[in-house]
């Protein structure tokens, strides 16, 4: 486990376009973090480190997914989930969502705890807090997968 203080919606964005660059295809990277932690700022920067124009990003609110397409063709596509409003695992099973994890992209799930039963075991978890001065405490678990 590995924990960041981060200070700024900038650095959050950095830590992004940083820890994008050490993933590899398939990875489905799990965000926990009330509403306005930060977790679409940092993906944000993980759009940008794999070519996707950040200003794309926006949490999928009236929808579960969005889909983002990098520049070339062999570049994984980035599953943009928003579970805020999703009842239960069930339901995420019944739209097939789960088949996009083996699709060779990178999956990204905000409001993870809605699917928490069914995550994949090697799913990485970034969890992110407000802290006392209005800066963000950001954990991403476990470290080997992205050292
Ligand atoms: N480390 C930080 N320090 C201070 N402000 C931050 C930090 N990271 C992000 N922010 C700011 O917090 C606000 C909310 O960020 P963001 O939309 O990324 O949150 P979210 O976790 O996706 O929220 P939601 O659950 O509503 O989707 C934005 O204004 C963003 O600029
Ligand atoms: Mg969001």
């Amino acid at each position: 486990m590995t924990i960041y203080n981060v200070a700024s919606a900038q650095m959050m964005h950095s830590l992004g376009v940083w820890f994008a660059s050490v993933l590899k295809p398939n990875c489905v990277v799990s965000f926990f973090g009330d509403l306005a932690a930060g977790k679409t700022t940092f993906i944000k920067g993980m759009a940008e480190s794999l070519g996707v124009d950040p200003n794309t990003v926006n949490s999928p609110t009236f929808q579960y997914l969005n889909i983002y397409q990098g520049p070339y063709q062999d570049s994984p596509s980035i599953f943009h989930f928003d579970l805020y409003r999703l009842e239960n695992s069930e339901d995420f099973l019944a739209m097939g969502f789960e088949e996009l994890f083996c699709r060779g992209g990178i999956t990204c799930i905000e409001w993870a705890e809605r699917i928490g039963a069914i995550l994949p075991k090697n799913c990485i978890h970034v969890s992110i807090a407000h802290t006392e001065n209005g800066q963000r405490q950001v954990k991403i678990e476990p470290l080997e997968i992205v050292s």
